[in-house]
Parts: C-alpha cells; sequence; structure tokens
C-alpha cells in the first residue's frame, strides 16, 4: 500500500528533497523511505490543566509507535480547558475540530494517535479524525485522583455547585468554602465526577475508537503509559489494515454508545458530540434515538452528580467493560473497535469488583436512565432532560413561568427578594443558545433564588435553551430548540404564562392559545440579549451554526473531505 506521506517523501526530485531534508531533525535516514508517519494530535495546554500532562502520555505513545516501525510526530491541536475559556469552550469545539482536521489533511501524516481529555477536546479531535478519515485511536488522558475535604470525598464540579450552595443557604461559612479550593484538584487528570469529560472518554471507548478498557484509567495512574504505549503500536496496525473510521463506524457504534451513556448515567452535553461526530461520518443519528435506545437502560454506576462515588472509584470497581458486560443484551454485536475485534468480544472477562460503584443489572441506581426528548409547543425541535439527575417529584409540574432574558439578567434580579418567585415557578432562561450567546453554555441548571434556599427549597423546573455542565443535577430542560435567538417559541415566553411539564408523556408546553403566541413577538430586552459580533470566528459561528438538535455543528462542516493530497506547496 502507498502511503498518503509518500506524496511529500518519495522520490528524488526537488520537492521531495525540501520535505525531508527539513524534516530530518536528527531522525533515522530511512525515517522517509515507506515508514508510516504518525501524529500525536495533543491538546495538552498550561491553559488546559485538565490536559497539562498529555505531553507524558505523547512520549510513552512515541516509544509505541517507534517500536512498530513508524514515525511519531506531535501535532498541538487548540486546546479547551472547561474553566477557563470564555465565553464557553462550547463556541470553540468545531474551532478546534476544524484546525485539527486541516492540519491533518494539510501535513504529511499516514493515521494518528487523539490525546484529549477535558470536555470537549475528545469530541472535537474526534470531529477531525472523522472528516479526514484517516487511521485514528484515542488516548484518554484519564481522570483526576479522589481529593477529600474535612474527610469527605470532593467531586469536581457536582462538589462546587453543592458548596456554593450551602454558603448561599447559609449553612456553610465562607472561610470552609475557600479552604475547600486547594482540596479540589489533587493530581492530574480532568474532572473525576461522571462529568463531560468522564462521559466522552467512556463514550469514546463504546463507540469503539479507544482501546477497550482504557478508559477511565486514572490520569496518574502508569497503566496509562503502558496503554498510550500499545495504542502507539497499534495505529500503526491500523494503517497497515486500512482501518479508518468511516470503515468501522457505524450506527451500530452510535448505538452502543447511547446504552454506554445511559447505564454510566453519563452527561447531557455527549447528545450534541454524538450527533456532531456522526454528521461528519455520514450516520444516520437523531436526538429520538437518544431515547428511543437509551431511556429504558438502568443507570448502573454511583457516581456523582447522580450518586456517591469518584472516577477512581470506578475504575477500581471494574471500569466500563464491567458496566457494559450487565447490559450486553442491549449492545449491537456487530460494532467493531480500533483493534478490529467487535465490542462486545471485551465483555467475557470483565467482573464487577464493587457492586457499590458498579450495580448489577438486579439492582440498578435508577431503573430508567438515560436522556428524554421533549416536545412541544415550547420545543418544536425537541428538548433534552436527564429524568436520573432529576428530582421525581418534578417530572410532572405545571407552574408559571419566572423568564430571564440573558445571564446577566438572570444574575441581576435572581436574588432580589422582592422577585415574585416561588417553588412552584418555573425558571425559563432564554438567549442561551449557540447563536444566541454564542456557544451554548452550560447555564440552564441556574441557581436558585436565594429567599427559596433559605426555605430548604433544593431544586425547581428550569427551562433554557442553553447546555448543563455534566456534573450538574435538577430538574433541568434544556437543548431546547430552536433556541430564542433562532426564531424559537422559547423568545415568546413571558412571566406568569403557565408551563405544563409531562416527563412521561415526553411534552413540555406552555398554556398559550395559538392564536395569542401567533400574535407574539419578542420584546426589545430579549432580542439586545443576543449576540451579534462584527467579525472573527463568532460572527462565521454564528453566521453556520446548527441547532443542539443536530450537534451544533457548523453547517459547512457536517461531512468529511477525506485524506486527499493538496496540490504542492512549492
Ligand atoms: Fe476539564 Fe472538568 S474542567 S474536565
Ligand atoms: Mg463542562
Amino acid at each position: 500500500m502507498e502511503l498518503r506521506s509518500a506524496h511529500w517523501y518519495a522520490g528524488e526530485h526537488r520537492n521531495a528533497y525540501i520535505h525531508r531534508a527539513w524534516m530530518r531533525r536528527g531522525v533515522p535516514g530511512d525515517a522517509f523511505t515507506g515508514r508510516p508517519q504518525i501524529a500525536i494530535a495533543n491538546t495538552a495546554s498550561d491553559f488546559t490543566p485538565c490536559n497539562a500532562h498529555l505531553t507524558e502520555v505523547a512520549a510513552s505513545v512515541k516509544n509505541g509507535i517507534y517500536e512498530a516501525g513508524g514515525i511519531p510526530l506531535e501535532l498541538p491541536v487548540v486546546s479547551l480547558g472547561e474553566t477557563n475559556v470564555r465565553p464557553t469552550a462550547m463556541l470553540w469545539r468545531n474551532m478546534a475540530a476544524m484546525a485539527c482536521e486541516e492540519m491533518l489533511r494539510a501535513n504529511p501524516i499516514d493515521a494518528v494517535v487523539l490525546l484529549g481529555g477535558c470536555d470537549k477536546t475528545i469530541p472535537a479531535l474526534l470531529m477531525a479524525a472523522a472528516s479526514v478519515d484517516l487511521p485514528a485511536v484515542v488516548v484518554p488522558g484519564g481522570p483526576m485522583l479522589t481529593g477529600t475535604f474535612r474527610g469527605a470525598p470532593l467531586g469536581c464540579g457536582t462538589d462546587v455547585w453543592r458548596l456554593s450552595e450551602e454558603v448561599r443557604a447559609g449553612t456553610l461559612s465562607q472561610e470552609q468554602f475557600s479552604r475547600s479550593e486547594s482540596a479540589m484538584i489533587r493530581s492530574r487528570g480532568h474532572c473525576n465526577t461522571m462529568g463531560t469529560a468522564s462521559t466522552m472518554a467512556l463514550v469514546a471507548e463504546a463507540l469503539g475508537t479507544v482501546v477497550p478498557g482504557v478508559a477511565g484509567t486514572p490520569a496518574p495512574d502508569s497503566r496509562l503509559l503502558e496503554a498510550a504505549h500499545g495504542s502507539g503500536r497499534l495505529v500503526v496496525d491500523m494503517l497497515a489494515a486500512d482501518r479508518r473510521p468511516s470503515t468501522f463506524l457505524t450506527k451500530a457504534s452510535f448505538h452502543n454508545a447511547i446504552v454506554a451513556l445511559a447505564a454510566i448515567g453519563g452527561s447531557t452535553n455527549a447528545v450534541v458530540h454524538l450527533l456532531a461526530i456522526a454528521g461528519r461520518l455520514g450516520v444516520e443519528l437523531t436526538i429520538d434515538d437518544f431515547d428511543r435506545i437509551g431511556s429504558h437502560v438502568p443507570v448502573l454506576v454511583d457516581l456523582q452528580p447522580a450518586g456517591r462515588f469518584l472516577m477512581e472509584d470506578f475504575h477500581r470497581a471494574g471500569g466500563l467493560l464491567a458496566v457494559l458486560r450487565e447490559v450486553q443484551d442491549l449492545l449491537d454485536p456487530t460494532a467493531l473497535t480500533v483493534t478490529g475485534t467487535p465490542l462486545v468480544d471485551y465483555l467475557s472477562d470483565a467482573p464487577i469488583w464493587d457492586p457499590e460503584v458498579i450495580r448489577t443489572r438486579s439492582a440498578p441506581l435508577v431503573a430508567e436512565g438515560g436522556i428524554a426528548v421533549l416536545r412541544g409547543n415550547l420545543a418544536p425541535g425537541g428538548a433534552l432532560i436527564k429524568p436520573a439527575a432529576a428530582s421525581p417529584h418534578l417530572l410532572q409540574h405545571r407552574g408559571p413561568a419566572v423568564v430571564f432574558d440573558s445571564i446577566e439578567d438572570f444574575h441581576a434580579r435572581i436574588d432580589d427578594p422582592d422577585l415574585a418567585v416561588t417553588a412552584d415557578s418555573v425558571l425559563v432562561l432564554r438567549g442561551c443558545g449557540p447563536k444566541g450567546y454564542p456557544g451554548m453554555p452550560e447555564v440552564s441548571n441556574m441557581p436558585l433564588p436565594k429567599k427559596l434556599l433559605e426555605q430548604g427549597i433544593r431544586d425547581m423546573v428550569r427551562v433554557c435553551d442553553g447546555r448543563m455542565s455534566g456534573t450538574a443535577y435538577g430538574t433541568v430542560i434544556l437543548h431546547v430548540t430552536p433556541e430564542a435567538a433562532a426564531n424559537g417559541p422559547l423568545a415568546l415566553v413571558r412571566t406568569g404564562d403557565m408551563v405544563v411539564l409531562d416527563v412521561a408523556a415526553r411534552r413540555i408546553d406552555v398554556e398559550v392559545s395559538e392564536e395569542d403566541w401567533a400574535r407574539r413577538t419578542p420584546n426589545d430586552a430579549t432580542v439586545t440579549g443576543f449576540a451579534n459580533p462584527r467579525r472573527g470566528w463568532e460572527r462565521l459561528y454564528i453566521d453556520h451554526v446548527q441547532q443542539a438538535d443536530t450537534g451544533a455543528d457548523l453547517d459547512f462542516l457536517i461531512g468529511s473531505s477525506g485524506w486527499k493530497v493538496s496540490r504542492e506547496s512549492h
């Protein structure tokens, strides 16, 4: 098989000389005579603390690639640190994916190892790999170890929400809260709850893009470096076998990913990411598939935010394969993995070592997990709720809307003692969709009004066109589509309108007559709350981003351009 990189390096002509000469850098002279050129797409960055250790992981990947006869080459990728990047890391997911895709295509690369961790990084890498369609394997950077505070474990994210609400409710002092800060992040690695990073690493494995058994290995665990070494070897084999994403990522792979997402009680963010990855592959996947395939799958993993434990416990208890073994009958046995072997073939020897952390099928944490897709006159294109993270008594609810036009409007008024709000109210926040914010931030799990917190209220129905952190919980209806800024009916709701939620019936409606809807127009405060940038990526993004129900990718990035070699640079 002729290598793609031979289009740069083969032959004695002047251009091949240029390509080789600048790349010699001390590598053996035979590096360019038919040896596979393997990129290591690395999202390490000091601004992405969750991924900062990936350069060490890359060193182990390099060893494996050399050992298998390949030439490893690091390719820095736009890195997105969830906690820092403004206005939201999601705004840049598509940019990172596009930049990575184009650099993979533009360079003499035959195959790629993808190193990610923090929330958006693995999705962006997989979107890129799918669109360039070179052999690719993911090495997830792994979760951090469990930190403790005052003798109790601290869950990244989840406990920030919990502790900060305790401060607002007056049950935890500001000083104690501040002291917990240095205990939150115990080691290298990404968030240790079942947030988006853990979810996407595990879902990537369920998709078949990670060597089975590797996802969830803690970042400081030496077995991660062993897995990195092995993945370096493997990618050279994948190239020889021409095992590209388009050859093994099928609807069956996504079916398994959805089952896994439900069984682990994973983040709602996985929905937009899986839809976007499927869009790059031409796999027909819809939000309704998540409800159809996933909503009756039991949650077997007792991890924060839905449960008690953290990723270190999950790994010790048997990890993803132990979970999948319990739901094996729900998996599609035809789906293959990066190794060429079906995912289900890895489940025969996958015991549960701690049934408190990973439950058996007969004793699930929640009988029906997954994500429910709601529709109604408030969300004609669909909206999501994660029932396992919601309060059972609120899953059927009728209450008056309290509407906020922007996150700033929300912050300005939510703690106002005169705000007309009760535990029965439905908090509605708009202008937080892909176009409106822009980038669809994780603001849907709005903090509750202080006066209700002081009364002991810990959950309310909330409705928003944004996303929610995978580490958050509550009765939150999110990803409302179309968003307010795309002329969705969410822009027309008024404070006092009665909102009716019925999760069992999959409905979210407002009791407003059709004639009344038709007469309404958005008020000025709503419209001025929508982003309207003049230039740059934000402009490009707003003009081309799709709605959440199809994955919030840019319209012109859907599909694949393949790995076709472009014309010469000289
Ligand atoms: Fe990076 Fe949570 S902030 S994974
Ligand atoms: Mg997040």
